[in-house]
């Protein structure tokens, strides 16, 4: 009955968390249906375990009353299992093998926050249920995650130190301390994590965490096919360009990994292994809920959204097959300057960047409002900083505007945005101006280009807009000249065209 912590789910995620708490002196009492995999991760313990000669730092239970009964009270059990129906069926079974209402049930999957939400109700009088969100895939898991937590603030204090002590680290300057030793897990550093807020807050941080990956591989992807298409680079030539561009602003994994990926070559025809790879993108949905979210608060985040639509056109894949040779491109192919462009792909790459991430906390903020949370926007950037798929050195900067000013509308009216939008915004215009000339699809730096005129324009043509709503449906406006809120319609075809007056 000394156990620290309880698992469901033994998967690659439960697995991977599981050992890295035990890394880090956890007793972990771990259960699955499938009886394969908690035979899998005691083994692996074994073999990993530092000395031996010292007693297992995981046991495996053979129902969910017998993980209970090993429990420290009050109980933490993490659930592990598919977002949606599984995690409901874990909860009931908990509560049949005899949870109680101070143990607390943490839900570390990707789900949607909404379920967060009802789940926190829904189970208020037979436990405390809290969602954890966890990034970084199996590596992060094991080695330090980027942890999202938001729940019951009186249960976040029994959390806290597990979680602070497995998330991933950063040190003084916000780099990631990396040690991908079995036993030997990282101790000192800042921990990626911190308490987010109430019920669906953790979850919601990393849904948009998400949406932002989906722009950020996107924006990747445009740079690379620009590359590839305007100046004929090679993907090696451009995994080395990568290289180079990661020692800059533009320092993330996601660059880290498309310069490895490159650089990479098919076993079995020596082809570049990305033109082995069919050019039709998977998603499980998060990114998409973002875009939803955003559509139905009313905030633009177009970057996000065009990310979305980018995978759903390539899945097209017979249909564009077809139009390729049905849609002819009347396009100017002029001669390009290749240290030109490549600066210019680099710089727009950097602005598009900072726009998504714009849009992803202009998020949030309407996501605050709606469903009463109280976020402390500095604190997501710097648990981004490590563990994540989106970390970035640049989060730092993202985390020092928000400390600057926690109540800054939008990251680009910080100073050092400002002023990098300001230098570096030409490469974004000249990289959509090739792609348009050249007809090369690249949709999120369109619409990252689009946002950023659109965000700081004094005046839009909503004006005409809504003059057409008033004339077809009398759907009113109001005048620039009068009090705010005062609605004015006007009888277009009944009242004729007065003149002009001086
Ligand atoms: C992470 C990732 C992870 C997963 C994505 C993939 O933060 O570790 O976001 O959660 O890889 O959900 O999403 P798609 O399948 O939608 O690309």
């Amino acid at each position: 009955q000394n156990c620290n912590i309880g698992f469901v789910g033994l998967g690659v995620m439960g697995k991977n968390l599981a050992l890295n708490l035990a890394d880090h002196g956890y007793r972990v009492a771990g259960f699955d249906l499938d009886a394969h995999k908690i035979q899998d991760v005691l083994d692996t313990e074994a073999t990993e375990r530092p000395d031996p000669s010292t007693e297992a730092r995981i046991i495996g239970c053979s129902s969910m009353e017998d993980m209970l009964a090993n429990l420290v009270k009050p109980r933490v059990i993490v659930v592990l299992v598919p977002a949606g129906s599984p995690v409901d069926a874990v909860c009931n079974s908990l509560i049949e093998a005899g949870l109680e209402a101070d143990d607390i049930v943490v839900d570390c999957g990707n789900s949607q926050w909404t379920d967060t939400i009802r789940r926190e109700a829904e189970y208020k009088e037979k436990f405390k249920f809290f969602g954890t969100a966890v990034s970084g895939g199996e590596v992060g898991a094991r080695f330090g995650p980027s942890l999202m937590p938001g729940g019951d603030a009186d249960s976040w204090k029994y959390l806290q130190p597990m979680w602070e002590a497995v998330s991933a680290k950063v040190d003084e300057n916000g780099k990631p301390i990396v040690s991908n030793t079995p036993g030997k897990p990282v101790i000192e550093g800042e921990p990626c994590t911190a308490y987010l807020g109430p019920n669906g807050a953790g979850h919601y941080v990393k849904m948009v965490h998400n949406g932002i990956e989906y722009a950020d591989m996107q924006l990747i992807c445009e740079a690379y096919h620009l590359l590839r298409s305007l100046l004929g680079y090679e993907p090696e030539e451009i995994g080395k360009l990568f290289e180079k561009w990661n020692q800059g602003v533009l320092n993330s994994y996601l660059v880290e990994i498309s310069a490895d990926i490159l650089q990479q070559y098919d076993h079995k025809t020596g082809a570049p292994l990305v033109d082995i790879i069919l050019d039709s993108a998977g998603q499980k949905g998060t990114g998409r809920w973002t875009s939803i979210s955003a559509t139905q608060m009313g905030v633009p985040a177009g970057i996000i959204s065009e990310s979305v639509y980018a995978r759903a056109l390539s899945t097209l894949t017979g249909e564009r097959e077809f139009a390729a040779s049905k849609l002819v491109a009347d396009v100017e192919n002029g001669e390009v300057e290749a240290e030109e462009v490549e600066k210019a792909i680099e710089d727009a790459l950097y602005c598009a960047k900072i726009c998504a991430y714009a849009q992803g906390f202009q998020l949030m903020r309407a996501a605050e409002k709606e469903y009463d949370w109280k976020f402390n926007f500095s604190d997501i950037a710097k648990i981004w900083r490590g563990g994540c798929i989106i970390r970035a050195s640049f989060l730092q900067k993202i985390a020092d505007a928000f400390v600057e000013n926690s109540a800054l509308e939008n990251l680009l009216l910080s100073d050092y945005f400002a002023d990098a939008m300001a230098s570096k915004q030409a490469g974004l215009r000249k990289a959509v101006v090739l792609a348009a000339q050249s007809g090369i699809p690249t949709p999120s730096f369109f619409s990252a280009l689009a946002y950023f005129d659109g965000y700081r324009a004094e005046v839009l043509p909503a004006n005409l807009l809504q003059a057409q709503r008033d004339y077809f449906g009398a759907h009113t406006y109001e005048r620039v000249d009068a009090e705010p809120g005062q609605k004015f319609h006007t009888h277009w075809q009944e009242e004729g065209r007065p003149e002009r007056k001086a």
